[in-house]
């Protein structure tokens, strides 16, 4: 939420900014702006309501002078409209320096008002000009940067990225941050700063990791790091694995239409490295946490949204393999309702930015609680996997599109493998097995091909449904979470209300909202899984078929049972059964991207959200 980018050195600083900002616009698209100092000295800044091409637009028509030194920024609004005023950068000491922050400061009333008693003034409705203006007074009395963000970050409570420049210190970016992200770029002659690596992916692939509470100093050949206090401490230097075309759109006509169809590389790439010759998924990432695991007696996944449902497929492999009781929560209910955490608790959070500030803030809460952590994650450098005491990672590459798909795929991918990994060294399954389990996971991707090359048939459905007011998704089993997903990526993409609903939960309730013509998915489990549960599913299906429901049902290839029932079938190819969410989800992605292109809407970037919530 909010894309945050600085640059110091010999390039063009706007260039820079602009084409960071670009690769942000996932984090927030209600407006943007930059500000430089310029060759004589001067600030300069610009900023626009409206996506990155308003503000590109503008400095095309009317350029600010030549630079190579400044902040760019790209807002999710949270304290105030999405107007010009609101942009950031916002300013402070009469306008020779500019800030711009991601986060929410929460003390921002009391602070404004002291402010204000004092004769300050206010531009905009944010919070986060609060920090612009103190960190102007703070510079009146320090005549230093450094020591005036001390003073500043000393009065803010909440969370909070800030990047500054002050004119009067034209060859330095400041920052500091608490509980939001920001990672340091190294370059030669040049150095960034940014929400994550995909601000500078494009310059620099050598990265540090800031940690929290700290404040960082960049300049030209200079990166400064220290703590609140002003002590300096040393930073975690990492290589960055994502190159910058595979955060580029290259020809196809979304991310979104990129990244579903990379989902067969996301599941492999999670898996290569990951399971021995001998056929066994050993993590290397986990090697020499054997005793971490013996003892564990619960597991509780947290995680947000769509990595949620990815818990829940987890949870069906772990409990299944791993013979460990697990519970999925949603990650901001779980730290305020007491929960019974102890020092035989797993508490795994999935999160593909490593950033969702709810998962952040539970996984912290059970650190503080004893509990074990462990993080499953897409992004390196990021915060989550630093506050954990484990981290398997995720290999889906860099996910720019504001829905996830592949990241999802790659997140139940590392479900299963965790899962694996833990029945062998309990001895939960035996070693035969595990390794057929592993053998048929690495089949996968070949199969999610396949289920690719049905995008027409599923493309000519959304075209059909197009003008449906709504949809309604069963599932049983594993199917379950994917029928929850199927529903949210409808939900997001395309505006369309949508439910989805445990199949054997239709008869408690959900049925009485079906009536002629009503379109409903079902995801079918195989009969090869469990014979009962498929024709209990069947069963369903009549009922809701019975009352007029349009059926669309996805199911495993030669499933001969559902045809007299359905309206539309579109099958997948056999799967073990635990694995079918990887080949049953993919459909529900391109119909809620083709219907989302159908009703003319932008699938990549829908109204209301930003990718990576860094606000609780
Ligand atoms: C939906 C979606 C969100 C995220 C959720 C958690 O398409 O992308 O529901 O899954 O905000 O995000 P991460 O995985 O970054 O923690």
């Amino acid at each position: 939420m909010c894309g945050i980018v600085g640059y110091v050195g010999n390039g063009a600083s706007i260039e820079v900014l602009m084409s960071g900002l670009s690769r942000l616009e996932y984090r927030g698209y209600d407006s943007a702006g930059v500000a430089v100092i310029d060759e004589n000295g001067t600030l300069r800044s610009r900023k626009r309501a409206g996506k990155l091409a308003v503000l590109a637009h503008d400095l095309e028509v009317a350029p600010l002078p030549a630079s190579h030194v400044g902040i760019g920024h790209t807002r999710w609004a949270t304290h105030g409209a999405p107007n010009d005023e609101n942009a950031h950068p916002h300013l402070g000491d009469e306008g020779r320096l500019a800030l711009i922050h991601n986060g929410i400061i929460e003390n921002f009333a009391p602070l404004k008002q002291e402010l204000l008693d004092q004769g300050y003034t206010f531009l905009s409705e944010t919070d986060s000009e609060v920090a612009a203006v103190l960190l102007g007074r703070e510079y009146r009395e320090t005549g230093d940067l450094q020591s005036a963000f001390r003073a500043v970050v000393r009065r803010l409570e909440g969370a909070f990225t800030l990047l500054a420049v002050h004119q009067d210190q034209p060859d330095v970016v400041v920052g500091a941050r608490r509980n939001s992200p920001l990672v340091i770029g190294l370059g030669e002659g040049e150095n960034f700063l940014g929400s994550d690596v995909a601000a500078f992916i494009e310059y620099t692939r050598s990265a540090l990791a800031i940690g929290q509470d700290q404040i960082v100093t960049i300049g030209a050949d200079r990166v400064d790091v220290t703590d609140f206090e002003g002590n300096p401490v040393t930073v975690e230097p990492f290589e960055v694995e994502w190159d910058a075309s595979a955060s580029e759109k290259g020809g196809w006509p979304s991310f979104m239409a990129k990244e579903i169809t990379e989902q067969p590389d996301a599941v492999a790439n999670t898996i290569r490295g990951r399971v021995t010759e001998d056929g066994l998924v050993v993590i290397p990432e986990l090697d020499g946490l054997d005793e971490f695991f013996a003892d564990i007696d619960r597991i509780v996944v947290v995680a947000a949204g769509t990595a949620s449902y990815a818990g829940q497929v987890g949870k069906y492999a772990l409990e299944k393999w791993a013979r460990i009781p697990v519970d999925v929560e949603l990650s901001h209910e779980f730290r305020y309702r007491d929960p019974v955490l102890t020092a035989r608790t797993l508490v795994v959070s999935i999160s593909q930015s490593g950033e969702t500030m709810d998962t952040l803030m539970a996984v912290k809460y059970a650190r503080e609680a004893g509990a074990k952590t462990l993080s499953i994650c897409n992004t390196q450098g990021a915060t989550i996997p630093r506050e954990s005491d484990a981290v398997v990672y995720t290999h889906a590459g860099p996910e720019v599109a504001v829905a996830s798909t592949k990241a999802f795929v790659a997140q139940i991918t590392a479900t299963y493998l965790l899962a694996l990994h833990i029945a062998r060294l309990r001895g939960t399954v035996p070693a035969a097995e595990l390794s057929e389990f592993a053998a048929e996971l690495a089949a996968i991707p070949a199969k999610i091909v396949e289920v690719l090359e049905q995008k027409d048939t599923i493309t000519q459905l959304a075209q059909w449904m197009s003008d449906s007011r709504a949809v309604l998704f069963l599932g049983r089993n594993v199917g379950f979470p994917i029928a929850l997903e199927g529903a949210l990526k409808l939900k997001e993409l395309a505006y369309i209300h949508a439910e989805g609903f445990a199949a054997g939960e239709l008869k408690h309730g959900p049925i009485a909202l079906i009536e002629p013509g009503q379109p409903v998915f079902v995801i079918v489990p195989s009969p090869r899984g469990s014979a009962t549960l498929h024709s209990k599913v069947v069963s369903n299906i009549q009922e809701i078929r019975a009352r007029g429901a349009k059926v669309i049902a996805i199911a495993e290839a030669g499933d001969a049972a559902v045809l007299p029932f359905t309206d539309v079938v579109i099958h997948i190819p056999l799967a073990a059964p635990m694995f079918e969410p990887l080949l049953a989800v993919i459909p529900l992605q391109i119909f809620a991207m083709e219907l989302s292109n159908a009703k003319g809407l932008d699938v990549d970037q829908p109204r209301n959200l930003a990718k990576s919530v860094t606000v609780e």
